[in-house]
């Protein structure tokens, strides 16, 4: 598959009168991508059962003729005035109990089944529509699930689906569940909470001190399902009127939902790369590591969702080993609007970008979006264009990558030498008890990701679902708090080296300490923790050799072999296994990228100058600067902000 470029458009934005010359421009630039409808519902059904298509169909033909591939989205984001009066309770609910109201975009509840009967009828009108229009090549499901803060609601629509959930999740005779299973598997002797009914199980927000960390950790279980099920009546309605690929935009560090479990419903798992708003809003990097790359991104941010989202991707369908169908759907073209501090990237880093995405397997990058809109929520976000209409600095850079394109490859995706793995539902075990402010789950797997890549490896990210580790040399499985029999059998059995730890499976199903034995449990050891403690953030306990631990140290016993241990003795990382060893406590870089050397010295490893990473992908091999000055690598200059591209 060639690798190919796109846009975001709203022809819903502009007069009419401009959009064949925006068409014209835009196959000018080589585009092959123009995504477009996906918050244009009231102009598409002004009032209930009026639609109007007409104009979408004149869109879509103009786009179309000029050679263009229309990505369509459906409008479920920005339901429209008259939807919200017609069901006033759609809205969802925050945790402090207040209604989050109209007057943006994403005001609905996942689990409002009236707000699903109306997303049910436009899906369906369009879908039937343009099921079968020969410019539409692809679809995208309602527009970044999650995003601002929605997937959590604590609304009466969720909390008599989450009742009607767990009764499934603690089946008992007839249709009722059984509450004295539930009682006993979440610990409700603990302070009285026992329930006599389901009907008396209320959401867990607004309670006087903590809730019981099993309730909220169900709670945000079936808030998972419920997206999950609310794309699906999307996907289901689109597949019986078109043969088009179908994907959804995700989000850059947004895991209240299970992507993996979304994704087995797409053909194309896609995201939003806003490279220079999230270091600002989401990355968590120190303000001297924010400072230095304020115009250029975190240097493992995006590699790190290209790699999450690439394995998202291979989540329908068969694909093979080093993951799936991906695409970046919006990239950052210029200064954005929502960050704290908006900055303008360095010249060529919207190209560095788009090379970077294409490198880690991308089909496709769109950017966002074709012309800055002079009007509301987002008159400060750059676009390819001004909103005059004369280009704009990300022009000139897509205008590189496609004279670059012409000469390189097809997408190539070649298995990794490394496996980690990413589990939302560890991410939701670790927000549901952190044991320390600021613990994150994903904060953790991102610290092992940018240690691989400080030593030059690419990464194959994989679901904690996966069972076939074949091919890797090294398996990361950090942070797993809960953790299945089958996939400490199936690591144990790997041909390749394990890290695992800390806190793999610390939990059970229900959230409990397993007693019978304590944890980690791995098979064939006698390895025991004994203590778990969190640390301050200013807190370093100093490794003997090089690194620190900080954040999370467990204090272990056992007869494993001793690979890292404190200053004063204390083991921090041990062999549990012929192939496995286990990490106690959260190290820092230094930390990380010594465990994995120790253990898998056959990798082949590249220190990286900093802020320079390196990509392979069997046909090529990349490296990236995301520095401000140029660097030297494999004999080469890589200059600031730039790419080098060499055939293997
Ligand atoms: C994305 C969103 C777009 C636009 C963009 C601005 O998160 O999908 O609709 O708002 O941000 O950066």
């Amino acid at each position: 598959m060639k690798r190919t470029l796109g846009v975001c458009y709203y022809p819903e934005h502009w007069p009419e009168a401009q959009w064949a010359e925006d068409a014209v421009r835009m196959a000018a630039l080589g585009l092959t991508w123009v995504r477009i409808g996906e918050f244009a519902w009231k102009r598409m059904e002004p009032s209930e059962g009026n639609y109007r298509w007409d104009w979408l169909d004149r869109a879509i033909e103009v786009l179309g003729a000029a050679g263009l591939r229309v990505v369509l989205g459906t409008p479920t984001a920005t339901p429209p005035a008259w939807v919200v009066a017609k069901h006033p309770d759609m809205f969802a609910v925050d945790e402090n109990g207040h209604t989050r109201g109209y007057g943006s975009r994403r005001h609905y509840c996942f689990s409002h089944q009236g707000y699903i009967g109306e997303c049910r009828k436009i899906v369906t009108a369009m879908a039937k529509r343009y099921g079968g229009n020969p410019h539409v090549a692809a679809w995208q499901t309602d527009n970044e699930y999650g995003c601002h803060d929605t997937t959590i609601s604590y609304s009466e629509a969720a909390r008599v689906a989450f009742r009607d959930w767990l009764r499934g999740q603690f089946p008992g005779a007839g249709n009722d569940g059984d509450i004295d299973a539930l009682n006993a598997a979440w610990g409700n002797v603990f302070w009285s909470m026992d329930y006599d009914d389901f009907d008396q199980i209320g959401l867990p927000n607004l309670t006087v001190t903590e809730p019981n960390p099993a309730h909220v950790h169900a709670f945000r279980r079936f808030t998972s399902d419920q997206v999950v099920a609310f794309n699906r009546v999307q996907t289901d309605i689109i597949r019986a009127h078109s043969d088009a690929p179908i994907a959804h935009n995700y989000m850059g560090r947004i895991t209240d939902f299970d992507h993996f479990a979304v994704g087995a419903d797409l053909d194309v798992a896609s995201w939003d790369s806003y490279p220079l708003g999230f270091l600002e809003d989401r990355v968590g990097a120190s303000s001297e590591r924010q400072r230095a790359y304020a115009q250029q991104g975190d240097p493992d941010f995006q590699a790190f969702h290209h790699d999450l989202y690439r394995a998202v991707g291979a989540a329908r369908g068969a694909h093979p080993k080093g993951g799936g169908r991906w695409w970046v759907m919006e990239q950052q073209p210029g200064p954005v609007n929502w960050a704290p501090y908006n900055p303008a990237p360095l010249p060529g880093m919207v190209r560095l970008w788009t090379w970077e995405a294409f490198a880690h397997g991308a089909e496709a990058v769109c950017y966002f979006r074709w012309r800055q809109a002079p009007f509301a929520q987002e008159q400060m976000h750059a676009g390819l264009l001004r909103p005059d209409s004369v280009v704009a600095e990300a022009y000139g850079e897509a205008e590189t990558v496609m004279a670059e394109l012409a000469n390189a490859p097809e997408v190539t995706v070649a298995q990794a030498p490394v496996a980690l793995i990413f589990d939302y539902d560890a991410d939701t075990a670790w927000t549901v008890q952190p044991h320390g402010a600021g613990l994150s789950y994903f904060g953790l797997v991102f610290d092992w990701y940018r240690a691989l890549r400080k030593l030059g490896l690419s990464v194959d990210i994989v679901p904690g679902t996966a069972r076939d580790f074949a091919g890797y040399a090294l398996v990361l499985a950090p942070g797993l708090m809960q953790m299945a029999d089958d996939l400490k059998a199936a690591l144990a059995a790997a041909p390749g080296q394990v890290i695992v730890g800390p806190r793999s499976g610390a939990r059970d199903d229900n959230f409990n300490i397993p007693t019978t034995p304590m944890p980690p449990d791995w098979p064939g050891s006698d390895l025991v923790v004994e203590r778990v403690q969190s640390m301050r953030p200013d807190m370093r306990i100093a490794l003997s050799g090089a690194g620190t631990v900080h954040s999370y140290l467990e204090q272990i016993a056992g007869r494993g072999a001793v690979v890292l241990e404190t200053e004063d003795g204390a083991p921090v990382a041990v062999t549990c296994g012929p192939n496995a060893t286990y990490m106690a406590g959260w190290g820092d870089d230094a930390a990380h990228m010594r465990l994995i050397q120790t253990v898998a010295p056959q990798l082949d490893v590249e220190e990286m100058p900093e802020g320079v990473r390196r990509r392979q992908t069997g046909a090529e091999t990349f490296w990236f600067n995301y520095g401000r000055s140029e660097a030297r690598i494999a004999g080469q200059t890589i200059p600031a902000a730039g790419v080098l591209r060499q055939a293997t």
